[in-house]
């Protein structure tokens, strides 16, 4: 593919970029003596960097994001039309594919009913955070306004939802944060806790536990990921959902599922929720909603929860005083009509299902032939490889050989990512997530090349 820029204008964003922008989560250092990677353009599951080489994107946009892939042209067009005939207004007013795409949403999620627009997985979270805690307030005279999270999870990067955030790592030096979000142990299996036969019942009845300990008639809400991405690519073991939905029921808290990744067909369902036959509280979903064609969010919830918020009109803190301002943005929910659409039109439901199996089945394999692949996880397009310096002792392959992997990978023309900055001496899961057109070739090369890195780097 052209990337169509001129030598001279190349150079000049090069220079620009090196000279003004501030990349997210990136060391600067290294740029002071090489390029910035720019990516020039992308086209289904490939894109083309600023040097015209082409890659395959194992990663949907670096971050589980573009699931109909690059260079629709359909979302482009549908997001033009609504612009010129109307691009803003505050949400406090409706919108035509905001309504539309609420009742295209809510048909896919039974049980919820009512969706909040905003612009990112951060804010979607912090609007559900914001309710249990008025609603603490409205009901029990602010007590019951604590909210649990997971060691590992993930749930944003201000400062509140890093509060919520179980990565010691990501949060190191951002503190002090904000009270009364309390942490509950991770799932994951592969480094359990404890020699148990029933490990997925012992690590929901963990949360009981905390519960107990921080008293139930103070503990509002669990906020949790479905699969959880950035902290491991982490399947939740048999039996832990059916447990957890239990025990929210028990005392009376509410749950928070987190889709911002596993939202909008990641693991093969519409929803990660909908792998395990639980009824969230509140669904938070952005990534995968409109594909990164326009910046769109939304926190789902009940209609009981809305019904507790217009219950005394005559009260002038009755309802839920809040704005986002470009949860107005009709492009987003435009965008995120079309995006749903070509996932029902294509069967990319179904193709995640059977090409994630694929995609596992060929990690497994990977497994047999190199001593260095610990554990295999993943559900549908989404999956993880924990990489072990000693696979009995499973002491973790050191970061910077895990790096080593995934810059052997860019070499030879494949995006895959890693776990990074997340738990201290944990950074060590390759994380495959490509967009859920991915064929059976696609699937093969990917693994392909992470075969040759493998070897390459640790040599067996
Ligand atoms: C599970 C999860 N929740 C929330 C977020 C935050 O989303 P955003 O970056 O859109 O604020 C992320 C981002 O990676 C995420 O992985």
């Amino acid at each position: 593919m052209n990337t169509q820029l001129s030598p001279n204008d190349l150079s000049r964003v090069i220079e620009a970029d090196r000279a003004h922008l501030w990349h997210h989560l990136m060391q600067h250092k290294s740029l002071e003596t090489n390029d910035p990677r720019i990516i020039v353009e992308g086209k289904g599951i490939r894109v083309w960097d600023q040097t015209g080489k082409e890659h395959l994107d194992a990663v949907s946009g670096g971050v589980w994001t573009v699931n109909v892939g690059y260079g629709r042209e359909r979302i482009a067009d549908a997001v033009r039309d609504q612009l010129v005939k109307m691009n803003y207004f505050a949400q406090s007013a409706g919108s035509i594919p905001g309504s539309r795409f609420a009742e295209m949403l809510i048909d896919k999620m039974p049980g919820m009913s009512r969706v909040y627009f905003v612009n990112s997985g951060t804010e979607a979270n912090e609007k559900a955070f914001k309710i249990v805690r008025q609603i603490a307030h409205k009901r029990y005279g602010g007590k019951k306004h604590k909210i649990l999270y997971r060691e590992r999870d993930y749930h944003g990067s201000s400062i509140a939802a890093m509060s919520a955030g179980g990565q010691q790592e990501r949060n190191m030096q951002y503190g002090p944060f904000t009270p009364g979000f309390i942490e509950v142990p991770h799932c994951l299996e592969y480094r359990a806790q404890v020699e148990t036969e029933n490990y997925g019942l012992w690590a929901a009845d963990q949360i009981e536990a905390v519960i107990l300990r921080e008293g139930p008639d103070t503990v509002g809400a669990l906020c949790l990921e479905p699969v959880t991405a950035g902290g491991g690519v982490i399947t939740p073991p048999e039996g832990y959902w059916e447990r957890v939905q239990e025990i929210c029921k028990k005392y009376d808290i509410l749950l928070h599922i987190d889709e911002v990744v596993c939202g909008i067909g990641r693991t093969g369902k519409w929803f990660g929720y909908q792998q395990f036959g639980i009824q969230p509280d509140f669904v938070t979903m952005a990534k995968g909603v409109a594909s990164g064609y326009a910046a769109i969010a939304c926190m789902v919830t009940t209609e009981k929860v809305f019904e507790m918020f217009k219950e005394d009109p005559s009260d002038p803190l009755d309802y839920f005083r809040d704005i986002s301002t470009f949860g107005g943005c009709t492009a987003g929910p435009a965008a995120a009509i079309e995006n749903m659409k070509i996932i029902e039109e294509e069967g990319l439901l179904e193709n995640t299902c059977t090409m994630g199996a694929r995609l596992i089945g060929n990690l497994e394999a990977l497994a047999d032939k190199h001593a260095i692949v610990g554990d295999v996880r993943g559900k549908g397009l989404f999956c993880g490889v924990e990489l072990v310096a000693d696979r009995t002792t499973r002491e973790p392959a050191p970061e910077k050989m895990v790096q080593a992997v995934v810059a052997d990978c860019m070499a030879q023309g494949f995006i895959i990512g890693a776990t990074n900055r997340s738990i201290p001496g944990f950074n060590n899961t390759l994380c495959l997530s490509p967009a859920l057109i991915a064929t059976a070739d696609d699937i093969d090369a990917i693994t392909d090349s992470v075969d040759q890195a493998l070897t390459r780097v640790f040599g067996h």
